[in-house]
């Protein structure tokens, strides 16, 4: 319906003087058109172009809503200082799904999933407006408690960032903050299970005293995952999580990540689209801080609604 507006602008803007700017039939009128006559046919012909692009680029092609949403983000705009780095973003994560959000660098992908739990509050130049609910619940509110929200929506980095703490300790952390344990038993019952849960236990059970830091990158990926799911989070966002991993650790994460969408809302960003393909149900192509499509991953891949979708999907730039 728009996109159909669209093109009948376009099309009004290109008949007559507005055909093609600087073309023969410009050069060569020689009739009363005055030079100003030129210039002013000229002129709204980029403008309206431009509009028209704009316009186009600023409908999601595909469907942003998600059936059974946990998080529901309307008109999402941020801005970091004069940048305007997010325009008009409409996106929900629905429950236990994964979304995988694609897009050339610089595009807005870290932007818009910080928005999320908020930590873009911690830049300092960054202004984030629009609507964002949890479960309905103003995100952004100023009595939401946002420790408990970065507990519930919980960030993995694309570098492992375990604290200089023991592996117990790196998983006891958020437990303990959040008062989840009643005791000793309670609180090793949680790192116990947080640590199996992200498949790493196995491999630490017998060394839970030693430093995080000391371990392999793809177990040290793990073990952020194990200390956020250790504090029960309803979503999960990971920013890049295997670009810091070698192939075998990023199978690992992957194979976790099927896993722990049975229980969590995960949205993941990657710059590979195999991975894309591999973990997400649901894939969405940001473009110059606009998200320019949405849907089904298995579409967007195979038959994209959007030429820059196309275009990104089939290599012609990134
Ligand atoms: N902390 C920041 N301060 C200023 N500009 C930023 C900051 N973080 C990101 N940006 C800008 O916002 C835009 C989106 O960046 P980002 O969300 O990091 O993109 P992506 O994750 O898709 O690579 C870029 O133009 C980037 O330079
Ligand atoms: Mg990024």
């Amino acid at each position: 319906m728009a996109k159909a507006a669209i093109m009948a602008r376009s099309a009004t803007a290109g008949d007559g003087a507005l055909a093609d700017a600087g073309g023969p039939a410009l050069r060569d009128d020689k009739d009363n058109s005055s030079n100003m006559n030129r210039r002013e046919a000229r002129q709204p012909r980029i403008a309206i172009a431009d509009l028209a692009r704009e316009a186009e680029a600023a409908q999601t092609v595909g469907d942003f809503t998600a059936t059974d949403p946990v998080i529901t983000v309307r008109g999402c705009n941020v801005w970091y200082g004069e940048t305007h780095a997010l325009r008009d973003i409409n996106l929900d994560i629905g429950r236990n799904e994964v979304i995988a959000l694609i897009g050339p660098s610089g595009c807005g992908k870290s932007t818009f999933i910080r928005c999320l739990n908020r930590m873009n509050d911690t830049i300092e130049t960054a202004r984030v407006s629009g609507e964002f609910r949890m479960h309905g619940e103003d995100i952004y509110d100023r009595k939401t408690d946002v420790v408990l929200l970065r507990a519930r929506v919980g960030m993995v980095f694309q570098k492992p960032n375990p604290f200089p703490k023991s592996i117990y300790e790196n998983v006891a952390y958020g437990p303990r903050l959040h008062g989840l344990a009643a005791n000793r038993a309670e609180l090793d019952e949680i790192v116990h299970s947080s640590l199996r849960r992200a498949g790493l236990w196995d491999e630490v059970k017998d060394r839970l005293e030693e430093p995080g830091t000391g371990l392999s990158g793809g177990q040290q990926q793990r073990l952020c995952i194990a200390r956020t799911i250790a504090v029960s989070p309803e979503v999960i966002l990971m920013d890049e999580p295997c670009s810091a991993l070698d192939p075998i650790a990023t199978a690992r994460i992957e194979d976790l990540i099927d896993e722990l969408s049975q229980n969590y809302a995960i949205a993941i960003v990657t710059h590979s689209m195999q991975q894309a393909a591999r973990v997400s149900r649901r894939t969405a192509y940001f473009h110059l801080g606009r998200l320019v499509e949405v849907d089904a991953t298995d579409k967007v891949f195979t038959n994209p609604g959007h030429k820059l979708t196309e275009d990104y999907v089939t290599g012609r730039f990134g």
